[in-house]
């Protein structure tokens, strides 16, 4: 079990450079099994999740190589396998687009129930109601999943909840199948955009990625050979533009995309931070106190629920009382117990928490609930008055590159200890 040990005090100054984006990465890498080819990756978060999801696709016959840190080359032209090990699959959550992946290259596909970080109740209802519209029969046994179809024929689908997962799978398992599919009512996250840029550069039709529709006509084939870059991440952006308001630093994020950051962005710059863009790097710092505001997560371009422990961290020690609506996850406040532990005021109930602004956090021992709380809880020990341990961190490395790295070359004193 590893730990990481945090002194406090800190302010944040310096330059961080941010990665490619996890929950781009954790859908592209199973939607490689769509094609026929071999697929070059770059700037490919180098995470425990990706890592989970390689060994999956190898364990399905694809042949996959890093050739650096940030690439990976990709081979499904042999895939021999359709049921993924329901031991690596039921690890984590994104094991979920298998079905879409496979569904629509092999038209048969059985995999774990996924797994995850603990957020509450995470159904599939909508992805399901999807490959059914599509003309697969879907099946549930204990602790697994599978779907197969004799073919898949494009529908018109709409979805009940905006999900990010369900606008994915149909994504992935409708490139292939005969016909026009249309997705109504699905997530516009900068991934999504991301996984549909991927496929056309394949040689998928996808329109609309992006906004409220998407219309795809399917193709016979996808083709090998191509190079594509994914994303930045833009919850690893917004992580670090929190622990500059919050440590009242001065941090200059490079590599990232200014216009996926709106919301946050406005947040900062009520909260008393400063912002600056300057393309492709945004610099975020603050010389005064925070302000308190409030919030509500919601599907992008909403305030994202995946930054909501970090900014819940500077509204702790906000002048005056803010209020969080957590609308998408219903256990998302786990984190302010250990918050509560550094001294924070906040009350939590259901879906809502209240924050009372403290002077200062103080060290303690803590433990991350997920990966999002994780993060939160580092940012919270880098600031707080005297030393804090950091248990769990495992689920931050399913996210998070080289976290401790990165911040320490802002300043922090943080160490991973075996
Ligand atoms: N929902 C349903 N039925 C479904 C699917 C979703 O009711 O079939 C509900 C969920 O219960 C939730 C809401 O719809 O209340 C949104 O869920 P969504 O499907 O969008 O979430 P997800 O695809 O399971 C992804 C990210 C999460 C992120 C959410 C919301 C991945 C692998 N995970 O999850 O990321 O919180 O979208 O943006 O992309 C994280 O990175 O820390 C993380 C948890």
């Amino acid at each position: 079990m590893e730990k990481f040990v945090i002194q406090g005090n800190t302010r944040l100054t310096g330059e961080v450079e941010i990665s490619g984006a996890k929950n781009a990465a954790v859908a592209i890498l199973p939607a490689t099994l769509l094609i026929d080819g071999i697929t070059t990756l770059e700037n490919v978060p180098n995470i425990s999740d990706v890592k989970i999801i390689c060994d999956i696709l190898t364990s399905l016959g694809a042949n996959v190589e890093w050739t650096n840190y940030h690439t990976l080359v990709i081979d499904s032209r042999n895939l021999t396998c359709t049921h993924a090990s329901l031991e690596m699959t039921s690890k984590f959550r994104a094991s979920y687009y298998l079905l879409g992946s496979l569904l629509g290259r092999c038209k048969d596909v059985e995999v774990g129930l996924p797994g995850g970080c603990n957020l509450g109740a995470r159904p599939i209802d909508q992805h399901i109601k999807g490959f059914e519209a599509l003309g697969a029969e879907v099946n549930y046994e204990q602790g697994k999943i599978n779907a197969r179809a004799k073919e898949l024929i494009g529908n018109s689908i709409y979805f009940d909840v905006v999900s990010v997962g369900a606008t994915i799978n149909l994504i992935l398992a409708s490139v292939l199948a005969k016909g026009t599919t249309i997705l109504d009512n699905v997530a516009k996250e900068p991934h999504i955009v991301d996984v549909a840029n991927f496929l056309t550069t394949c040689g998928a039709d996808i329109m609309g990625a992006g906004t409220d529709t998407i219309k795809i006509n399917g193709v016979d084939k996808l083709t090998g050979n191509h190079t594509y870059s994914i994303v930045p991440d833009q919850i690893e952006t917004g992580t670090f533009m929190v622990a500059a308001l919050a440590s009242k630093g001065d941090i200059l994020i490079k590599n990232c995309i200014y216009e996926h950051m709106d919301c946050l962005s406005a947040k900062i710059l009520e909260m008393g931070g400063k912002i600056e863009n300057l393309g492709d790097s945004i610099r975020v710092y603050c010389d005064g106190d925070i302000n308190s505001t409030n919030i509500k997560t919601l599907p992008y371009p909403g305030f994202p629920t995946d930054l909501q422990p970090q900014i819940g961290v500077a509204l702790s020690i906000a002048n005056g009382t803010s209020i969080i609506n957590e609308s998408i996850w219903e256990s998302r406040f786990q984190y302010t117990n250990e918050l509560n532990k550094m001294g924070a005021k906040i009350t939590a109930q259901g879906k809502t928490a209240i924050f009372e602004g403290v002077k200062n956090l103080k060290g303690s021992p803590l433990y991350a609930t997920d990966l999002r709380a994780g993060a939160a809880l580092i940012i919270a020990a880098i600031i707080a008055d005297g030393t804090s341990e950091l248990y769990n961190i495992h689920y931050i490395d399913r996210g998070y590159e080289n976290i401790e790295d990165k911040f320490r070359k802002l300043g922090a004193r943080i160490e991973r200890i075996k």
